[in-house]
């Protein structure tokens, strides 16, 4: 008697643990399915506006101006079904850029060069491991004008023969506009031919021998791979629990059933 007593409380027990948890598995599935805000309608992208406010980016911007480029790419925006993709580099990279001068380049040098920061297709970051399997890729600039991507566990990586730039950030990244800032201004070899051999030791360039796309298990860089949210962790705790709750029901209620 005092046994079966000890059944049923635990048993009781059981339920309520049980049924507790199945309201917090519930509770945190829902939120972390709602977590990710649905994306808005895509909203008109003036990308004069964006450039103007999103970071220090005026002097690329007043080069797009100044070669009426910027009408160029807004419209790619306002009508191509493609999009657009542009890298842009900081005012502190136009600043501190001196190996091939910019100062003697005709204007449709200078189109062409500005035109080289931008990809006629919407892109977005995750997109660039499958681009840099198509290296070298063409750029808005057309014909000769191509840069050489590479990816890694995240990182990407613009070569152009004279320049190894980087993508630093996402300024907006929503079809059909993405704005990179790279932390260099890209340097086409279609105008300035083979760029001079580097005289001291480049440091060292990330290995192109690294497989795109070996992320798992890789002992990849310590950088701004986002790691697993906690939250769907925690979540996925609750179910495991839950479930184990419920065999453990189950186990129980067969023994009382047994035991009566
Ligand atoms: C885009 O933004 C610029 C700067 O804010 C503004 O001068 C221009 O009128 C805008 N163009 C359109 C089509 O809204
Ligand atoms: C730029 O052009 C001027 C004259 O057109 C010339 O004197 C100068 O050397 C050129 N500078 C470079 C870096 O090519
Ligand atoms: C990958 O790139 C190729 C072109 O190089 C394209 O045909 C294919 O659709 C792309 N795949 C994805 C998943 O984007
Ligand atoms: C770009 O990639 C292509 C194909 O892999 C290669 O032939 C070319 O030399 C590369 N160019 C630069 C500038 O790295």
């Amino acid at each position: 008697m005092e046994t079966t007593m000890v059944f049923m409380v635990s048993s009781i027990l059981v339920v309520l643990l049980s049924s507790s948890a199945n309201a917090l598995s519930v509770r945190s599935l829902s939120s972390s399915v709602s977590t990710p805000a649905p994306a808005p309608a895509p909203d008109y992208v003036n990308l004069t506006h964006l450039l103007s406010v999103a970071g220090p980016y005026h002097t690329f911007l007043k080069y797009l101006e100044g070669t009426d480029v910027i009408q160029t790419f807004q419209n790619q925006v306002d009508n191509t079904k493609q999009g657009i993709t542009i890298f842009a580099p900081k005012d502190q990279s136009f600043a501190s850029l001196k190996k091939p001068p910019l100062t003697n380049l005709t204007n449709e040098q200078l189109r062409s060069l500005l035109q080289f920061h931008a990809l006629p297709q919407y892109y977005s970051l995750a997109d660039f491991k499958n681009l840099s399997q198509s290296n070298p890729v063409t750029t808005f600039a057309g014909g000769q004008y191509t840069l050489n991507f590479t990816y890694s566990s995240g990182t990407i990586n613009i070569g152009s023969g004279w320049t190894n730039a980087k993508v630093s950030s996402s300024v907006h990244s929503t079809d059909p506009v993405a704005v990179y800032q790279v932390d260099k201004v890209l340097i086409p070899e279609a105008i300035f031919g083979n760029p001079p051999p580097p005289s001291p030791p480049s440091p060292a360039a990330p290995a192109p021998d690294i497989a795109p796309g070996s992320s798992a298990g890789s002992p990849g860089p310590v950088g701004d791979e986002p790691s697993p949210s906690a939250s769907s962790a925690s979540s996925y705790r609750i179910v495991t629990w839950s479930i184990f709750s419920y065999f453990l029901l189950l186990e129980v209620s067969g023994g009382l059933i047994l035991f009566l």
